[in-house]
């Protein structure tokens, strides 16, 4: 299956004309896109943003009366979202999760691991539950969710997979040494299956948000933020679009040159 309409040689020559208002994107196939933990902030704008492209979206949820709500807001905004009850974190429930959502939708091409949870401390007080909490659900569903997606993938000569990491993953971060250790490790996942794969059509990447404004922010003490925000250098808090920008450019077609990179987005906080 190729991942592209066919362009006719009339298009072909319009493209390479010298009119350059138009950029000469091939029309991307409508794909089967799952995005864990969707109702998220970030995972909300990724959500919208493809299927505004025309994608058939999914998304993993784990509070159903939250997830319900969500879903019922995002219809009132024209977006239909499928939600599927399932923990990420635990292996058995997303394979059968994944199964569903194949069989109802048909195959995942497109996942953008984005389910992801805090519980900051500092490694002395850190309990053993914050620290398997935190590799959960924010490494071991890496693993649990590709694994079974990547079949599908893999059967129709296309994937895109974007692993939603962390600045914290890049520089490390006081009171986060699970957090950080799970997001640098979703990076290394990146990078070793981008190999696997590469010659199957399929890339493997990562983005690195930095500080961006949603709830997780928010739950920072109001003067470890404030200290933060001065260490920016664009003056601001990243937005939730700014990653979805991301994913964006990432599924495109002709992003397929583009496989085990770290796109860092954090308006230049921690430059690698
Ligand atoms: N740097 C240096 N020292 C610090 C510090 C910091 N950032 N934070 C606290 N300390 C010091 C304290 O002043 C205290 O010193 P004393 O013992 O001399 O008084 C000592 O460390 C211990 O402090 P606490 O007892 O308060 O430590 P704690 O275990 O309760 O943890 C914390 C504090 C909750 C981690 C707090 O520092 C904090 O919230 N830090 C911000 C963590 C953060 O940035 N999280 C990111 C969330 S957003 C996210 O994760 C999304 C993303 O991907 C970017």
């Amino acid at each position: 299956m190729t991942s592209v309409l066919p362009i006719s040689k009339e298009q072909m020559s319009k493209n390479s004309s010298s009119d350059t208002s138009t950029p000469p994107s091939p029309v991307a196939v409508p794909r089967v896109c799952l995005v864990t933990g969707g109702t998220g902030a970030i995972g909300t704008v990724i959500c919208q943003r493809l299927a505004k492209a025309g994608h058939t979206v999914a998304t993993t949820y784990r509070n159903e009366e939250k997830a319900k709500a969500w879903q019922e807001e995002m219809a009132k905004q024209g977006y239909v979202i499928h939600i599927f009850k399932c923990d990420v974190g635990n292996f058995d429930e997303t394979q059968k999760c994944v199964k569903a959502i194949v069989a109802q939708l048909g195959p995942i091409t497109i996942l953008i691991n984005n389910a992801g949870i805090t519980r900051d401390t500092s490694l002395r007080k850190m309990s053993v539950d914050q620290w398997r909490d935190v590799m959960s659900s924010n490494l071991d569903s890496v693993f649990n969710v590709t694994r079974p997606a990547l079949d599908y993938m893999l059967e129709s000569s296309f994937g895109r997979i974007i692993n939603i990491s962390s600045i914290n993953g890049q520089k490390g971060q006081f009171g986060q040494s699970n957090y950080a250790a799970a997001k640098a490790g979703m990076h290394g996942f990146t990078k070793a299956l981008a190999q696997e794969v590469a010659k199957k059509n399929i890339t493997v990447n990562t983005i690195s948000p930095g500080y961006i404004e949603t709830e997780m922010i928010m739950a920072v003490p109001e003067n470890i933020r404030q200290g933060i925000m001065s260490q920016i250098p664009v003056g601001r808090f990243g937005t939730p679009e700014d990653v979805a920008h991301v994913v964006c450019f990432l599924i495109n077609p002709d992003s397929s040159f583009i496989t085990g990179a770290n796109i860092a987005t954090n308006g230049g906080h921690f430059m690698d």
